[in-house]
């Protein structure tokens, strides 16, 4: 089994907004990702195994900085590695289109996406105070500025 990556497109938007339900308390719907398929300063990739999408990820690219907005793997493919293929190939995307820097906000509490970006080279260098709206959670605020 071969996890293959392509470009979200607006058809794609079903399937990747049930994975985003089943990972996130305030979860993207359909349409946000069927906007962001067509958005020119967007990319997002969707990693697919057997045919069937099991995980997606996007950013914005301005200028030489990429802002991380999605990154998920369903919770049924999870700890086997593809969310390192998934996060390593959003990076390749992303310099493609020049970006030379990579930022995102991740919860203090999510310990396999942190570990997952610093393998990347990310690297907590502030927070954000009560960012997250469902419990007020504070955001780290990762960055990695040497892609
Ligand atoms: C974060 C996420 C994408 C990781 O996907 P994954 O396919 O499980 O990732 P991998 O199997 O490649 O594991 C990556 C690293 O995460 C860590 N990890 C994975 N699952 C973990 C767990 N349950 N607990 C602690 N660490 C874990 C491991 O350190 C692993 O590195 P290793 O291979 O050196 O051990 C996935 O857990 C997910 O979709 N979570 C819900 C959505 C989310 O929180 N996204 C990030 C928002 S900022």
């Amino acid at each position: 089994m071969e996890l293959l990556f392509r470009a979200m497109t607006q058809d794609d938007a079903e399937a990747v907004a049930a994975i985003e339900a089943k990972s996130f308390a305030v979860p993207w719907k359909r349409d946000d990702f069927w906007r962001e398929a067509k958005n020119e300063l967007a990319s997002y990739i969707v990693g697919v195994l057997d045919g069937k999408i099991v995980a997606y990820a996007g950013a914005w690219v301005s200028f030489n900085q990429a802002d991380v907005m999605s990154v998920a793997v369903d919770p049924e493919y999870r700890g086997q590695g593809l969310g390192t293929l998934l996060f390593g190939e959003l990076i390749r995307v992303v310099k493609a289109r020049g970006a030379t820097a990579i930022t995102l906000e991740v919860r203090p509490s999510n310990t396999a996406a942190i570990k997952l970006y610093e393998s990347f080279g990310l690297r907590s260098v502030g927070r954000r105070r009560g960012y997250y709206i469902d419990n007020g959670e504070d955001a780290l605020i990762m960055w990695n500025t040497r892609l």
